[in-house]
């Protein structure tokens, strides 16, 4: 139970990594707050939760809108108390090259990525400092720090939200709240389902994704939630404006 105590907002939970995360994180003893933007997505989470006997509230929530990322920052404080732990994972990403990409595209991809991201932690980070204490974690990815064709518009939100997770620890850290980002590589997530299904040989495509890692295959779920355990955790005391990098090697190789 290494998060007893931890009060934590996960956005983009409803599926994914996001719900990999929540869960996690409530067996490990925190009170969990599901955003995401569909009501019954999130309450499924929170009934999974519930089942092992966890504790968790659902916040449907579109974070790219001010007035309900303030509402859902009150709601969990009524429910469970302030929020100490923020994990920013929500996403979309938009493919294409640049010139092919669409103005609306490009806003919606930099407002829920960045700007869901500044808006949720404009709303938490008061709490924090009245304690003097909390966790914050951005999910950036890999393609934050290299390119990979046909997805610039969301390598240049991952590569911001690095420089973001670095920035904000040289103002917060002082006072207690940590900031880092994880970056994973290709992850068995329902996301690369899709993408694989979209391929005329999704076997071909999976077995060259699972070879373009040392470690041999892509990650799991699990694996991007045990990174945010540490980093949410006390055991992460000293860590902050790093970004962890979570890839089986990939990045490096
Ligand atoms: N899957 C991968 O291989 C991979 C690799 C590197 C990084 N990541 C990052 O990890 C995170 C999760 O990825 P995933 O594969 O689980 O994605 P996903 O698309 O399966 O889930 C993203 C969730 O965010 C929610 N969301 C989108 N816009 C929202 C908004 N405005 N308000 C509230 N919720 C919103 C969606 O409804 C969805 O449930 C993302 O930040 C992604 O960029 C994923």
């Amino acid at each position: 139970m290494r998060l007893q105590g931890k009060v934590a907002i996960v956005t983009g939970a409803a599926r994914g990594i996001g719900r990999g995360i929540a869960l996690r994180f409530a067996m490990e003893g925190a009170k969990v707050g599901i955003v995401d933007l569909k009501e019954d997505e999130c309450r499924k989470v929170v009934e999974e939760i519930k089942q092992r006997e966890g504790e968790a509230v659902a916040l449907t929530t579109d974070i790219t809108l001010e007035g309900q990322v303030r509402q859902c920052v009150e709601k969990l404080k009524a429910e469970f108390g302030v929020c100490n732990v923020l994990i920013n994972n929500a996403a979309v990403m938009p493919s294409g090259a640049l010139h092919e990409t669409l103005p609306q595209d490009f806003d919606r991809c930099i407002s829920t990525n960045l700007r869901g991201t500044y808006l949720m932690c404009r709303a938490v980070i008061p709490g924090m400092l009245e304690r003097g204490q909390g966790s914050i974690i951005h999910m950036a990815s890999i393609t934050g720090v290299r390119g990979l064709p046909g997805l610039a518009v969301y390598s240049a939100t991952k590569g911001a939200l690095i420089a973001l997770a670095r920035a904000m620890s040289t103002d917060y850290a002082r006072q207690g709240i940590r900031t880092n980002a994880v970056s994973p590589g290709t992850i068995d997530s329902p996301m690369l389902h899709n993408f694989l299904a979209e391929q005329s040989d999704p076997e071909r495509y999976r077995k060259m994704f699972d070879d373009m890692h040392p470690i041999g295959r892509v990650g799991k779920i699990e694996e991007v939630a045990n990174v945010c355990v540490f980093l949410a955790s006390d055991l992460a005391s000293y860590v902050s404006g790093a970004s962890v990098v979570v890839d089986g090697g990939e990045l490096t190789a």
